[in-house]
């Protein structure tokens, strides 16, 4: 399966609910909307994904919403991953049920997850997310490496003002972790009036944040960092 521009599509994301715990400030930012359509069953999951890979889709991932608030969320990983040809199964998650789920994840076939973390520090944590659950979402990064979900994916949205002076911080835990830390560029969501206020307050461009990582610009890794920008 190609794309307009020759670009092979071999990836496919499946929202599995619509429903989150977290509050963040940039995904949310006209208030939190409750679900208005039911989730896909896990039966109509797996038919989605028996169809994408019959068109050459090779690597799924699992997001939404948060996708562990699912009851049935080791169900999906084991219908999935058990469908011929998916060779890559990844979630995303903001990581707060992770501790609890990421063993049985791994046993159903999960290969490996990216979990979101804006900040390293507890206050701020709740400031952006809406709740205060750094050390859980901690935890689960600490039990997603221990159930071998590899490589841990770090997520980091980065904010103008909230916290652009924790970029080397962010940075500085893959050399003593074996983690990937990845900064993604603040996306604008809504179309009115505060939604654009709130966009161009807090964007910072790749280029800038490259620019603020003094350690990092002498080294090799801005280019890494650019080419690696899915999330
Ligand atoms: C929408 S969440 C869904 C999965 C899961 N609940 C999580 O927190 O990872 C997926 C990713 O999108 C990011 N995200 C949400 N809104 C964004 C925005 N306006 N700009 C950039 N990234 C955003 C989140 O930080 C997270 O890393």
């Amino acid at each position: 399966m190609q794309d307009p521009f020759g670009r092979t599509i071999d990836y496919l994301r499946i929202s599995v609910t619509e429903a989150c715990n977290f509050r963040c400030v940039y995904c949310a930012p006209n208030g939190y909307a409750a679900p208005k359509i039911s989730p896909l069953t896990v039966e109509e999951i797996e038919r989605v994904t028996r169809a994408a890979v019959a068109l050459g889709v090779t690597k799924i991932r699992l997001t939404g919403g948060e996708p562990l608030l699912r009851r049935d969320i080791i169900e999906i990983v084991r219908a999935v991953a058990t469908v011929e040809g998916v060779r890559d199964l990844a979630l995303t998650t903001n990581g707060f049920l992770l501790a609890r789920l990421a063993r049985d994840l791994a046993d159903a076939g999960l290969n490996r997850v990216n979990i979101s973390l804006d900040t390293l520090r507890r206050e701020r944590f709740a400031q952006i997310t809406g709740i205060d659950a750094f050390d859980e979402v901690w935890a689960g990064i600490r039990a997603a490496e221990q159930a071998k979900l590899e490589p841990v994916k770090i997520n980091v949205v980065a904010l103008r003002g909230i916290n652009d002076d924790e970029f080397a911080d962010f940075a500085r835990l893959t050399l003593a972790h074996p983690w990937h830390v990845r900064f993604i560029e603040l996306m604008p969501v809504g179309a009115n009036d505060a939604a654009r206020d709130f966009f161009q307050r807090y964007f910072i461009s790749a280029g800038e944040l490259i620019a603020r990582l003094p350690e990092l610009a002498q080294s090799d890794a801005p280019r890494a960092i650019r080419r690696d920008y899915r999330h």
